[in-house]
């Protein structure tokens, strides 16, 4: 696999602010989309302060080359090309490809690519019995996890981060197993038996195979299934420094394995302010909808400062006009359930929530737009997809991401480990004191 790494931004000058009677000078960098930024990695050993931007809302943690988002006027990039032109013309393979070697293969690269994939999606017999110990309720998220944490037990072999075969190798089995991991961690809710990978299929043809055949009854994979499933994955196949692929990244930075770093990753996915939010939106739409549709109680209740509640599927950090992953969604949510001919009053429920809080003021004040979970549910519940597997849907869609800013940030001869500093506010220094006087 060949690797694409431009991480320079250009010097444009310094920026200079005073502080009594100091007076401080620090670079000014841009990137290739003109995005500026003040590097104040030299802030502290100069002034002795440190900055402080709780949630990170405006700090920038590296300088990447792989995913350009301009959240107010929705643009979505992977390397340089709009998600719309992606999502259009490349299937999800092709898109790993890209964000993970910098540019789109050719048609000899793209079979190396696929058939490197094809060669691991079977996962290890002795794995297989690891889905015995969990119980059958277990969430996917806490399954797909712990296995692709385990990989690192079978995999001793290709644990150097330093080493390029051993990151390859690693990389063809994360995006090969990791369907056959989620798909068993299914079944196994059901009590159905594992369903082999079938190689002869496309990758997603070949996931809703592990979902649905079972060893009595195969299974004709819809092709419009497929292809929904192909374009919900690229939508989500990266978004630069989300809360996943900083946890990757954070991970990543100690030196610590792929399937270590991954394993983080879905941890931190499974959150229902990030990836959760799919399967938290789809069961608030079925508590709207038990609770005889009534939209506006809940539009008032996420309103109110004093209730807990939260519109899920709505409000993003970056995106302020809208959500174009949402847009491309939207239309195949339209096209699927059209011809399906599926009347699902979960879809009616949504159309009717977004409608009264696109025109609320307090929506519309704070740019509060449905984000990408808000329609992927509808589509997912229209292929027969449990409300639980989601978020492992999500997983699988953003594994390239992960692993391209893992490669990244290894790539980067300005890594360091992250570690960021913090600002004390708890008791200054005391004493001891015997325990009968305390
Ligand atoms: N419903 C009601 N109010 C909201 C919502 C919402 N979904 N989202 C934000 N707000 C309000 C929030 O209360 C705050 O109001 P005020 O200024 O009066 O205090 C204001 O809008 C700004 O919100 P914030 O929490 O400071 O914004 P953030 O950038 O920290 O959070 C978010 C972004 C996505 C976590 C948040 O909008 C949210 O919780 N949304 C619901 C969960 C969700 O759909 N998450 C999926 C995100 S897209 C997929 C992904 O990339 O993970």
């Amino acid at each position: 696999m060949s690797s694409s790494l431009n991480l320079d931004a250009q010097d444009v000058g310094t920026v200079r602010f005073s502080y009594g009677d100091q007076e401080i000078e620090l670079p000014l960098i841009e990137g290739s989309e003109g995005e500026r930024a003040i590097d104040i990695s030299a802030l502290r050993s100069r002034t002795g302060m440190i900055t402080i931007d709780e949630g990170f809302v405006n700090t920038g943690s590296t300088r990447s080359s792989i995913t350009f988002l301009d959240g107010e006027k929705g643009i979505l990039r992977y390397r340089g090309y709009a998600i719309e032109d992606l999502a259009a013309n490349c299937d999800f393979v092709e898109i790993a490809y890209l964000l993970i070697n910098g540019e789109l293969p050719n048609a000899d690269q793209a079979t190396e690519f696929r058939s490197g994939i094809r060669d691991h999606t079977m996962i290890h017999e002795d794995m297989r019995s690891f889905y015995n110990g969990f119980p059958r309720d277990a969430h996917p998220m806490a399954i797909l996890s712990s296995v692709v944490g385990a990989l690192s037990t079978f995999y001793q072999d290709s644990m150097q981060v330093d080493d390029p075969d051993q990151v390859e190798i690693s990389i063809y089995r994360l995006l090969a197993k990791l369907p056959t991991i989620a798909a068993y961690s299914y079944k196994k809710s059901m009590g159905q038996p594992f369903m082999y990978p079938s190689n002869d299929l496309s990758y997603c043809e070949n996931f809703l195979h592990m979902m649905f055949a079972t060893p009595a009854e195969d299974h004709v994979v819809d092709p419009d299934f497929a292809e929904a499933l192909n374009l919900l994955l690229i939508v989500h196949a990266d978004h630069e420094q989300n809360c996943s692929t900083s946890t990757v990244r954070m991970v990543g930075s100690s030196n610590a394995n792929l399937f270590a770093s991954i394993s983080a990753g879905i941890g931190a996915l499974w959150g229902p302010l990030h990836g959760g939010a799919n399967e938290a939106c789809v069961n608030m739409l079925e508590q709207i909808a038990a609770d005889g549709g009534n939209v506006k109680k809940y539009v008032d209740m996420a309103k109110d400062k004093n209730s807990n509640f939260r519109l899920m599927g709505f409000g993003h950090r970056v995106y302020k006009n809208f959500d174009p992953r949402a847009q491309i969604i939207r239309a195949c949510c339209d096209k699927l359930l059209a011809k399906l001919k599926i009347d699902d009053p979960l879809f009616e429920v949504a159309q009717q929530l977004q409608e009264v809080a696109l025109k609320d003021e307090y929506f519309v004040e704070r740019k509060l737009y449905p984000n990408v979970d808000f329609y992927s549910g509808v589509i997912y519940r229209a292929m027969g997809i449990p409300v639980q597997m989601f978020t492992v849907l999500f997983a699988i869609g953003r594994l390239p991401g992960w692993i391209a800013h893992w490669k990244e940030l290894h790539a980067n001869p300005r890594n360091r480990i992250n570690r960021p500093r913090q600002v004390y506010t708890g008791q200054t220094s005391r004493k001891t004191v015997p325990v009968e006087q305390r």
